[in-house]
C-alpha cells in the first residue's frame, strides 16, 4: 500500500513499511542513544536492571534489523564516561549484562562476519569486561564489510581532547606536520577511517546529544522518538529510516529541485 505525506503510519504493517523504503538512500551508518531502560522499568513498578535486560532484547532485534537492511555501520552508546556517576550496583549490573551479551553475540559476529568495534575509555572497564571486549574486538577485527561499533565509558569531549594529545605527541616526535587540516585530525580519533553517521536515532524523548560523537556528527541527521529504548523494535528502525529518507540532505547547498534561474 503506498504512503503518503498527510497519512500516519499507525496502520501499516512492518512489510509496508519495508516496501516504502528506497534501497538506493538507506544510510551508511546508524548511531543509537539508547535511552529510557529505567523509565520502562518503573513504569511497570520494576528495579532499573529489568529495563536495562528488555533493552538487550531490542538490541539483538534492532541490529538483526539492520543487518537484514544490509545496512554497514551500526553504532551504539551503551554507557557514557557520566555513567559513571551512577549507583556502583547498577554499574556493575550492566557490566554483566555487557558481558552477557557479548558471550551471546560473539558467534552471531562472526557468522555475520561483523566487526565488533569498541570506543571509549575501555581501561576504566572493570578487568572482566575489558578483556572480553579486546578478545571479541581482536577476533573479529579481520572483517571489514560491517561493523558495530559500541561506545563504553565513552565521551565525546574526551576523545576529542585525547585526539589532541596524541596528536602533540606526533608533532613533537616530528611524526605529524604542524598545521593539522580536519582529514589528519580524523586520523586521531577513535572512529578514524569510518564514515561519519549519516542518522543519529535517540530514544525516550529526551533532545540532547549527551557527549556522544561530538565531532562525528557535525552533518547527521538527528532524529527523536518519544518510545522508550526497551519499546524500540524492528518496526521503530524502519519507521526512523522512513523519516530519514523524506530529508534533503543539503550540506549547506540549495534544496533539491531549485532550478538554476530561481538561485539568484
Ligand atoms: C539508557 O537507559 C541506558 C544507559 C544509559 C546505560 P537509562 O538507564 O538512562 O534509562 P532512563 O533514562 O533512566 O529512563
Ligand atoms: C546517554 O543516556 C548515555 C547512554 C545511552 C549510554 P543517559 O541517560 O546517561 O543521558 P542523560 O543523563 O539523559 O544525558
Ligand atoms: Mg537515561
Amino acid at each position: 500500500m503506498p504512503l503518503h505525506s498527510t497519512q500516519s503510519f499507525a496502520e501499516f504493517t512492518e512489510d509496508d513499511l519495508f516496501s516504502q523504503l528506497d534501497q538506493e538512500t538507506l544510510p551508511r551508518h546508524v548511531a543509537m542513544i539508547m535511552d529510557g531502560n529505567g523509565r520502562w522499568a518503573s513504569q511497570r513498578g520494576l528495579p532499573r536492571i529489568a529495563g536495562h535486560r528488555e533493552g538487550l532484547i531490542a538490541v539483538r532485534e534492532v541490529l538483526n534489523t539492520y543487518y537484514l537492511l544490509g545496512i554497514p555501520i551500526v553504532t551504539v552508546y551503551a554507557f557514557s564516561q557520566e555513567n559513571w556517576k551512577r549507583p556502583q550496583a547498577e554499574i556493575a549490573l550492566l557490566m554483566t549484562l555487557l558481558q552477557e551479551f557479548l558471550l551471546q553475540e560473539r558467534q552471531t559476529f562472526h557468522e555475520r562476519k561483523t566487526r565488533f568495534f569498541p570506543i571509549g575509555l575501555l581501561h576504566e572497564l572493570p578487568a572482566s569486561t575489558q578483556d572480553l571486549v579486546h578478545a571479541v574486538a581482536q577476533e573479529t577485527a579481520h572483517f571489514t564489510e560491517r561493523t558495530v561499533m559500541i561506545a563504553l565509558s565513552y565521551g565525546g569531549r574526551s576523545e576529542i581532547v585525547d585526539a589532541t594529545n596524541r596528536l602533540i605527541d606526533d608533532i613533537q616526535g616530528g611524526r605529524a606536520s604542524k598545521r593539522v587540516d580536519e582529514v589528519q585530525f580524523e586520523q586521531y580519533l577513535s572512529t578514524a577511517g569510518l564514515p561519519d553517521p549519516d542518522l543519529l536515532i535517540r530514544t525516550s524523548g529526551e533532545a540532547r546529544i549527551s557527549n556522544f560523537l561530538l565531532w562525528q556528527i557535525a552533518y547527521t541527521e538527528l532524529y527523536f522518538t518519544n518510545t522508550l529504548w526497551p519499546d524500540f523494535r524492528r518496526r521503530d528502525v524502519l519507521l526512523a529510516l522512513l523519516d530519514y529518507q523524506k530529508r534533503d540532505r543539503r550540506f549547506g547547498r540549495l534544496p533539491h529541485g531549485v532550478s538554476p534561474q530561481n538561485r539568484l
